[in-house]
């Protein structure tokens, strides 16, 4: 896969994403499905929308015991999901079971990211709530290698952290990356922010867009100005 755009469809029915994902005719966009739509609309939402032709990120962040992260990746990888994403904080076997537990019989699997530290997540929570001391940025890399490790694809991580994990993980590890905003464009709750032009440039293989998309008044031409600052 190359660099793409993924829409993040926050969206709480099927009704309202079939909605949205109707203005873009001709256009099958990479859609990202959160725990929002995922757990008002079942399992079956993910087969829906695959079935009308687009690439799926399935945003569940999974954190349990190895074996039963590995029983529910099983589940999800009968979805036909094309990239699943779990905590790297479960530990490298937690992540080693998911990967076996995505395996389908005939040898081919969704891809796998890790996320590493939530970008809410801030020094502050690290060491008052974890009573984890070191600075936060060595702790994601300190993750994203432990992701590597454990045989995943990449990670989802910020864009301004893209190129250091592509330095320690290699450029064929995938760097995910949401955060992004027009630079004429509102930042939301997001604050640390990158355009997709400068993405691009940091070298994000995808970035996830939300409300600039969603949100916007025409949302094709807004999806159709990041594929050009991103992937042209
Ligand atoms: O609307 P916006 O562009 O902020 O949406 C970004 C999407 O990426 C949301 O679905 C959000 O849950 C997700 N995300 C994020 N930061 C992370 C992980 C996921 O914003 N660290």
């Amino acid at each position: 896969m190359g660099k793409d755009v993924i829409i993040a469809c926050d969206f709480s029915s099927a009704e309202e994403t079939f909605r949205f994902l109707d203005r873009f005719t001709g256009r099958k966009p990479f859609v990202k499905i959160g725990m929002e739509l995922f757990y008002s609309e079942g399992p079956d939402i993910v087969k829906k929308i695959k079935a009308r032709g687009h690439k799926i990120f399935l945003d569940l962040k999974l954190h349990d015991i190895p074996n039963t992260v590995k029983k529910a990746m099983h589940v999800l990888s009968s979805l036909d999901a094309d990239i699943v994403n779990l905590h790297a904080s479960g530990t490298v076997p937690m992540m080693e079971a998911a990967l076996e537990g995505l395996m389908r019989e005939d040898g081919t699997r969704p891809l796998l990211i890790a996320v590493t530290q939530l970008t809410s997540t801030d020094q502050e929570h690290l060491e008052k709530d974890l009573l984890i001391e070191k600075p936060v940025q060595e702790v994601v890399m300190h993750y994203a290698k432990n992701a590597r490790k454990a045989g995943l694809d990449g990670v989802v991580c910020s864009p301004l952290e893209a190129a250091a994990v592509h330095a320690s993980c290699g450029n064929d590890f995938l760097t995910v990356t949401p955060g992004v905003r027009f630079a004429d464009g509102d930042l939301g709750d997001q604050k640390r922010v990158m355009t997709p032009a400068a993405a691009k440039e940091a070298g994000s293989d995808y970035i996830v867009v939300g409300r600039p998309i969603t949100a916007a008044e025409d949302p094709v031409a807004a999806y159709e100005r990041c594929v050009r600052d991103f992937c042209d």
